[in-house]
């Protein structure tokens, strides 16, 4: 059994592409960086890491007969955003749990970005005051509840799509994704860096790369950057996704506890809310490259790549994989920290 023996629906446009970051990379006087880019994969909504996780959960939606996808995540949330879209472009309904996950004082908060996009698109948004879990949540399960109760038939979609048996088979495909792209453009990543909060896109990660290191593929590194503030829960929810997800693809050894890499340092003290290093990495990265990356998660990770390059604790000598997931549409409510 391997990754591509599970049924795929696709919704991106193919691979992602995957370019140098060159002036990043000499403003950084360290290691080369790259990125590859889930954020322009995909014509779903503006896509994001979701979209590819979504891939392999989509065919057993639509073996299911659901008629309806239910899922969770904060106000701003980039998932329940790309729920909603692959609802439309299915023809199913979405119902939407955006609970308070952030306590963040924008007045348009809860109206622009991406729940303004879930609206167009035709969800069903409910807000609802519980605050940040990455959990199964009693709000989600109450919503389950009442699509039933009006007739109609639920596909349950946790947070972040981690909680599902097949989420993470979307990026361990990433990582098969990698290693093809690699050999076109001859190149080798040692070193992977990915923003983590519900888990199961760093664990798809690890679990690819082990199946292909398994298979011979040289060793490299993932490193986690925790956005999630809570890092005891993320660290145990990506281990144990990446366990799961590595059974799912056959490897036939354990997981090493070495290779569940989550670093704490750059989330500050909750998430959602960007810090000082937060805000200098998306104006390092937006003035430097082009690229633009959002205050939740991705300036995070890049704050993490940032650090961990400039103080060569990633050598000087290693090929650096930033994994840019999307979220940028969050930055219409962070006009207050990134005028
Ligand atoms: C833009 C972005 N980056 C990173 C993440 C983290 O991914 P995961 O929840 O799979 O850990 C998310 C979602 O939570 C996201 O929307």
């Amino acid at each position: 059994m391997g990754i591509a023996d599970f049924d795929r629906h696709p919704l991106t446009f193919g691979p992602s592409p995957i370019h140098p970051l060159r002036r990043l990379s000499a403003h950084l006087g360290g290691a080369q960086v790259w990125a590859k880019r889930e954020d322009v994969s995909s014509g779903l909504a503006f896509g994001g890491n979701k979209t590819r996780k979504l891939e392999y959960i989509v065919p057993d939606v639509l073996a299911s007969g659901a008629d309806t996808l239910v899922s969770i995540g904060g106000y701003q949330s980039n998932h329940t955003r790309q729920v909603a879209a692959v609802a439309a472009h299915l023809g199913l309904q979405a119902l939407l749990v955006q609970e308070t996950w952030v306590d963040w004082p924008d007045p348009l908060n809860d109206r622009v970005g991406n729940i303004q996009l879930s609206r167009i698109m035709g969800a069903d948004v409910r807000l609802d005051p519980h605050g940040f879990d990455i959990g199964i949540r009693s709000s989600w399960e109450d919503a389950l509840r009442e699509v039933e109760e009006r007739g109609g038939k639920p596909y349950p979609i946790p947070a972040g799509a981690s909680e599902h048996p097949l989420g993470g088979l979307g990026f361990a495909g990433w990582a098969h994704e990698v290693a093809q792209q690699e050999a076109e453009l001859d190149v080798f990543f040692d070193t992977i860096v990915v923003c983590t909060v519900t888990g199961s896109t760093h664990a798809g990660m690890i679990a690819g790369f082990a199946e292909l290191e398994a298979a011979g593929g040289r060793p490299r590194r993932v490193i986690g950057i925790d956005a999630s503030a809570t890092l005891d829960k993320t660290r145990d929810q990506v281990g144990r996704i990446a366990r799961h997800t590595a059974g799912l693809l056959g490897l036939e050894r354990d997981l090493r506890d070495d290779e569940i890499t989550v670093l704490a340092g750059w989330a500050g003290d909750k998430y959602g809310i960007p810090v000082a290093s937060t805000i200098e990495a998306i104006r390092l990265t937006g003035r430097l490259e082009g690229v633009i990356i959002d205050p939740v998660y991705e300036g995070k990770s890049m704050a993490g790549l940032v650090d961990l390059v400039s103080s060569r604790e990633i050598p000087a000598s290693s090929t650096v994989l930033y994994a840019h997931l999307g979220g940028q549409l969050a930055l219409n409510a962070y006009t207050a920290v990134v005028p």
